[in-house]
């Protein structure tokens, strides 16, 4: 075993771009985005935040998915493309409560069922996108 991967094996997540690699990089970050907005459009418990949404949602696909690398210690995709972005300004204009935040999580939630990542890495996924899914949340 190279040193490199040993401390790719030891580093933890959070640590410079090893959430950005245990999420697949750019493709699996796109997968994992698309997955979102198919669980979005489908789930039941989704309908009100989907309508919130634009009925073509490339673009709304696109920016998750150029924010999530940059999120998780990849290249700041979002930023080159559309600027610079604060997420409760960002959110502002959408009622977002409780159960606007919890249906949301719930479609990452599904969609991470779906993809090939560590166990433990979903669970730290989900545990992380819960602070900015409250910073959003403006009413209740
Ligand atoms: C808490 C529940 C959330 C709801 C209901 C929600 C809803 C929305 C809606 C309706 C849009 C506008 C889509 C469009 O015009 O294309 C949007 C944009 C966006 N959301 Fe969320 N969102 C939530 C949480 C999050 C979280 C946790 C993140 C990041 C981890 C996020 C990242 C983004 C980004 C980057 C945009 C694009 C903003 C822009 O147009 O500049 N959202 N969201």
């Amino acid at each position: 075993m190279t040193q490199q991967t040993a401390e790719t094996e030891t580093r933890q997540y959070g640590d410079g771009d090893c959430s950005f690699q245990s999420a697949g990089g750019e493709a699996g970050i796109k997968k994992l985005v698309e997955a979102f907005y198919h669980k979005m459009d489908t789930l039941p418990e989704a309908k009100t935040i989907r309508d919130m949404h634009p009925k073509d949602l490339t673009v709304s696909i696109d920016k998750l998915y150029r924010f999530l690398c940059g999120w998780l210690g990849g290249p700041k995709l979002f930023q080159e493309k559309y600027g610079s972005i604060k997420l409760p300004v960002a959110h502002s204009k959408f009622p977002i409560g409780l159960k606007e935040k919890h249906a949301w999580l719930l479609c990452m939630k599904r969609a991470l069922e779906e993809q090939p990542y560590k166990e433990d890495f979903k669970d730290y996924l989900m545990e992380q996108l819960n602070f900015p899914a409250t910073k959003i949340q403006n009413k209740e």
